[in-house]
């Protein structure tokens, strides 16, 4: 701006030029929510993203031990990266996540050449375990303090901020690892959510998503998580509220409540379920029966207007009868979930089922996990079919992936809307008439 040397010019020929880091996610939301954290801590440390792993002087793996799928993608991945490190051996190839927490000891054998294994509450030691000595660095401590709450998510792409508002879980079902890879449950207290949503929304963002393993067991002090709610509907400029993933056991009378009246709480409500045999849920320590279950569906129904639900369900969990499953398939027709997640059972080393062993070969589990995706298929469809003729709201997210000339959004229910393209935008909150349907999209005209 004006003569001379500009001191910008100067200080940057003097500063090494950043270091690239290649940053890969796997597993669930609240992954990609920490991996943006991630971003902004190490950018904070003088990193820049990359997306080509060949330029990268540090490789990253956000990983998930979820099920052992996940787990032998990310071993799978490790071997291909490890030819970026060969090639040069200065880079440094890190594991992060669920898994680091999970499998600590095994990696150390099975992948000797990681420089680093970290948890999810190591993350604000990475840029010291960058820089340091001897390795491996191995930081998989949990701390039922750590909640990132002073570190601002550097968000990605498109009209929809990811906020974790809750860390771990206390609910140790039998199954699941959670509990063991992500630690005690702890909340963010509500200022520090209320900053994040202000950020998000100063960036441009129009929906927040609130994430937590069990994110309606929200609670700091006295804000619970409807009160939680009820704060962040105040913050003018946004148009959007979701959360994922909450517990049966958790949905209040309040929580209800604030999603029934208000308007910016989307009406759509994720209740997993796992199984619908009773003997089973107490097998997997699930804290309702299906009895309770059932009366909360149909509360949530008649008091949230137009809302839309989606479960979890496991099939072949050890001991699961012929009997016990086909009380699943039964509830699933009957509940008719507009979405369903359907998984085969994985034994998890660690867990409390662990030592139940695993009752049912894998042709029995996907036999029956095929049952359940074509029953669903069919309710997903039919379901959406009621929306033919009617208006639908999207939120506008960008162009459709398989259709030249179409934009994609989420309707309030989250189902996904895909409508031709006019002079809407990202960030476009529009009126489209559904004109026909899959069992997973709406087409507008
Ligand atoms: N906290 C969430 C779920 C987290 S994991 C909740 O309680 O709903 C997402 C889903 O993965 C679970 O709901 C469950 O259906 C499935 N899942 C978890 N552990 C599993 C395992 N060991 N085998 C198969 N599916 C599993
Ligand atoms: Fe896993 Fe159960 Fe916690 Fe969900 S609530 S994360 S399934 S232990
Ligand atoms: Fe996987 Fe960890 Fe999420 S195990 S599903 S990444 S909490």
């Amino acid at each position: 701006m004006s003569t001379g040397i500009a001191p910008e010019l100067v200080s940057t020929s003097v500063v090494t030029a950043p270091r690239l880091v290649f940053l890969e996610t796997y597993g669930c939301q609240m992954n990609v929510a920490d991996t943006e954290l991630l971003t902004t801590i190490l950018r904070r440390d003088g990193y820049e993203p990359t997306a080509d792993p060949a330029a990268a002087d540090v490789l990253l793996l956000n990983t998930c031990a979820i099920r052992e799928r996940a787990e032998e993608r990310v071993l799978g991945r490790l071997t291909e990266l490890l030819q970026y490190k060969a090639a040069r051996p200065s880079v440094q190839l890190g594991l992060l996540g669920c898994l680091a927490t999970h499998q600590r000891d095994a990696l150390l054998d099975r992948a000797p050449y990681l420089d680093l294994i970290v948890g999810p509450d190591g993350y604000r030691e990475l840029p010291r375990l960058l820089r340091g000595g001897a390795d491996p660095h191995v930081e998989v401590r949990l701390d039922r303090d750590e909640t990132y709450a002073d570190v601002a998510p550097e968000h990605g792409p498109g009209p929809r901020a990811w906020i974790s508002v809750m860390r771990g879980c206390d609910k140790f079902c039998t199954f699941c690892v959670v509990p063991y890879t992500r630690g005690r449950e702890r909340s963010l207290p509500p200022d520090a959510v209320l900053a994040q949503v202000a950020v998000a929304v100063e960036m441009g963002k129009r929906e927040v998503v609130f994430l937590g393993q069990t994110v309606n067991a929200y609670r700091v002090d006295g804000v619970d998580f409807a009160e939680l709610l009820r704060r962040t509907a105040r913050v003018a400029g946004l148009e959007r509220i979701r959360f994922t993933s909450p517990h049966p056991s958790d949905v209040s009378p309040a929580m209800i409540d604030v999603m029934a009246t208000e308007p910016k709480v989307m009406p759509y409500l994720h209740l997993p379920l796992q199984s619908a045999s009773d003997r089973v849920l107490a097998a997997m320590e699930r804290s309702y029966t299906i009895a309770e279950y059932r009366d909360l569906l149909a509360t949530v129904r008649s008091r949230i207007p137009g809302l839309a639900v989606s479960t979890d369900l496991i099939a072949g969990f050890p001991g699961e009868t012929a009997d016990d499953f086909l009380a699943t398939e039964r509830f699933l027709q009957e509940a008719r979930y507009d979405f369903a997640y359907l998984f085969k059972y994985s034994r998890r080393e660690g867990t409390k089922a662990y030592r139940l062993g695993d009752t049912m070969d894998e042709a029995e589990k996907g036999r029956r996990l095929r049952r359940l995706i074509d029953l669903q298929e069919e309710i997903a469809l039919q379901k959406n079919r009621a929306y033919v003729g009617r208006d639908v709201e999207v939120l506008v997210e960008g162009p459709a992936r398989r259709t030249e000339g179409f934009l994609f959004g989420k309707t309030r229910e989250f189902k996904t809307a895909v409508f031709p393209e006019r002079s809407h935008r990202p960030g476009d909150v529009v009126t489209v008439r559904v004109e026909s349907v899959t069992a997973h999209t709406l087409r507008g005209a």
